[in-house]
């Protein structure tokens, strides 16, 4: 898992990379956070590495089990499937409005995840890194079960608070168990708790440690963002133990076991919603009618996938979950990928202040997919994306950002080259005749561009990839600037001519370079421009060159072939929206008034 195995791997005909993302609980909308961390920027790479040729799989569904789900079912009083069915088809909308394209998310609440989820179970089992073993779990005397921790409040044994949670004070941060707490209750409705011994299924993660180890520290972490060993590193620190996979619970995988004692129990959560990646890998390898398709990014005995890169993304909560428990739960079942980077997310406040579900102080998707262009959410959610700190979103900013930036620079730049064009050179492209030193000065920065962004999108920055995109479109205006073609044609209409057609060329390295962000957008462009929608023959659409094999330098596989002269161009529309300044004081009452307990 060196950083050079993929480029260097004889044995491939195509690189492979799985994406992977975070399987969302379905129980409740997504919110700006959600999807500024982890599915836009999951899906940013995915097009990106699509473009290039890389055999692409990408894949995540509806976390359908656990406390989340079962608890609001019974708060509103449903089943949970219902609650699950519900949110699933809003994940759906929300994809599919701002194209976010999975090859596969679906849920783990299907045959296919149940039946993977209970293999793995049996299969390390039966390698002996599984353990029965009892323990003590919060019980819920006036609802006669066991609680997660979570759910259990009481005194804080070590500042007196009084409503201390039993997995963590809130006031002074200790981490807790239940029964430390003084005068244990029930979040759900206030009742005692009280601490019963229960039988539960262990994964022996001490056993796992040595070969985890080995895996952390044999190869090259220096991509990993701080954020991602930081968390890792401070897990490890305490060395690892057993831990839990089984809960006292109906909902969920049950457990694959022939004793009575666990007919009431499920799998944990976390147990099978990690597995989930796999399962449905396989699940897409079915539906595409090739059940073992899945191999070619999982099967390390598979030559196909020696080189496979996976890349996980999701939120810094979930960091160890996939850096320590996934792992060793796929070094324990044996010849599996194990992942390549783990890009985490920190959080998004909302106007300067912690997004709060319960107070309804967030920005929620489906609302907001409604009044907004999709790229346009996408420019700001990757332009705010919380890589390396946590970031804000703000309404005035949301509005000067699309306004100034996406629409002025970028937006008005291909609608004042390609109307110009249009208008004026019969709607073609025009003949160049000899460049200038000028125009050969832009194509050089233009492939300085192009060579930065494709590096910052391989190491997956994407917020500075972006910027670097924009900043190249900032210097086309300037060019333009001084060529003025507008007053050019006048007197000089080849120097005019000269003039457009390289900004021509610059828009469609542009188009390229955003496609990732973009992609709406781009899609207008490339049609625009004169190109079908399919043309692949450029290298500048799909870009899925002979073999798909990705090359080094990146700039070798992405090659930009020009925009011909003489080539007949659509008539040019606007790409984007200008916003009226109001709309950012319309959305921050509309904000206000949804807000609770204020
Ligand atoms: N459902 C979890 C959450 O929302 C994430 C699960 S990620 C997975 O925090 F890997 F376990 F699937
Ligand atoms: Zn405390």
């Amino acid at each position: 898992m060196s950083a050079t195995t993929a480029a260097n791997s004889p044995a491939t005909d195509r690189d492979r990379i799985l994406v992977c993302v975070a399987w969302p609980y379905a129980n409740g909308p997504f919110h700006v956070g959600h999807v500024s961390g982890v599915y836009l920027p999951a899906d940013i790479f995915a097009r990106f590495s699509r473009a290039r040729g890389a055999d692409v799989l990408m894949v995540s569904g509806s976390d359908c089990h656990g406390a989340p789900i079962t608890i609001r079912a019974e708060r509103e009083g449903v089943t949970p499937l219902a609650i699950v069915e519900r949110y699933h088809a809003q994940f759906l909308h929300t994809f599919d409005r701002l194209g976010i394209d999975f090859d596969l998310f679906t849920k783990t609440y299907t045959e296919n995840h149940y039946a993977v989820t209970q293999e793995i179970f049996l299969s390390l089992l039966e390698a002996g890194y599984l353990y029965r073993d009892r323990m003590t779990g919060s019980y819920s005397e006036t609802q006669g079960r066991f609680l997660p921790d979570r759910y259990v409040e009481g005194i804080c044994p070590n500042c007196g608070y009084a409503r201390a949670r039993g997995d963590q004070c809130d006031n002074c941060g200790t981490l807790l168990d239940p029964e430390q707490l003084g005068s244990p209750y029930s979040v759900l409705d206030g009742g005692p708790i009280t601490f019963r011994e229960t039988e539960h299924v262990f994964l022996d993660l001490g056993k796992l440690e040595p070969a985890l180890r080995s895996w952390l520290d044999g190869a090259d972490r220096s991509h990993w963002r701080a954020n991602t060993v930081a968390f890792t590193r401070n897990w490890l620190r305490e060395g690892l133990h057993g831990r839990a996979i089984t809960r006292d619970l109906d909902w969920g995988v049950p457990v694959p076991l022939p004793d009575e004692v666990f007919k009431d129990k499920r799998i944990y959560v976390w147990f099978d919603a990690v597995i989930g990646y796999l399962s449905a890998s396989k699940e897409w390898a079915s539906l595409v009618g090739d059940p073992d398709a899945w191999r070619r990014w999982w099967d390390e005995t598979d030559p196909a996938a020696a080189a496979a890169r996976s890349y996980y993304f999701l939120g810094k909560d979930n960091i160890p979950f996939h850096t320590i428990i996934w792992p060793a739960i796929l070094l324990g079942y044996g010849e599996q990928n194990l992942p390549y980077d783990v890009p985490a997310a920190e959080f998004m406040n909302l106007e300067g202040e912690q997004m709060s579900t319960s107070r309804n102080w967030a920005v929620w998707l489906p609302d907001i997919e409604e009044r907004y262009q999709p790229d346009a959410i996408r420019y700001y959610l990757t332009a705010l994306a919380p890589e390396t700190r946590d970031s804000n979103w703000s309404w005035g900013d949301f509005v000067t950002r699309i306004n100034s930036e996406l629409v002025a620079t970028w937006g008005n730049l291909v609608n004042r080259v390609l109307s110009f064009t249009y208008r004026n050179f019969d709607g073609r492209v025009p003949q160049p005749g000899e460049l200038t030193a000028r125009d050969h000065a832009l194509l050089a920065e233009r492939d300085a561009a192009f060579a930065r962004v494709t590096t910052l999108l391989e190491g997956v920055h994407l917020r500075d990839a972006l910027k670097e995109a924009l900043a190249f479109a900032g210097a086309v205006n300037r060019y333009l600037d001084e060529t003025a073609p507008w007053k050019a044609i006048k007197t000089d209409r080849e120097a005019a001519a000269r003039a457009l057609f390289v900004a021509i060329q610059a828009l469609n390295t542009l188009k390229v370079l955003t496609t990732p962000f973009l992609p709406f957008a781009a899609e207008r462009l490339h049609a625009m421009l004169g190109f079908d929608p399919g043309d692949e023959a450029t290298g500048t659409w799909s870009g899925r060159g002979a073999g798909g094999r990705i090359t080094t330098p990146a700039t070798a596989r992405w090659a930009i072939g020009p925009v011909p002269a003489g080539q007949p161009l659509l008539p040019p529309e606007p790409l984007f929206v200008k916003l009226d300044p109001k709309v950012a004081d319309e959305e921050l009452e509309r904000l206000r008034a949804a807000t609770v307990g204020e």
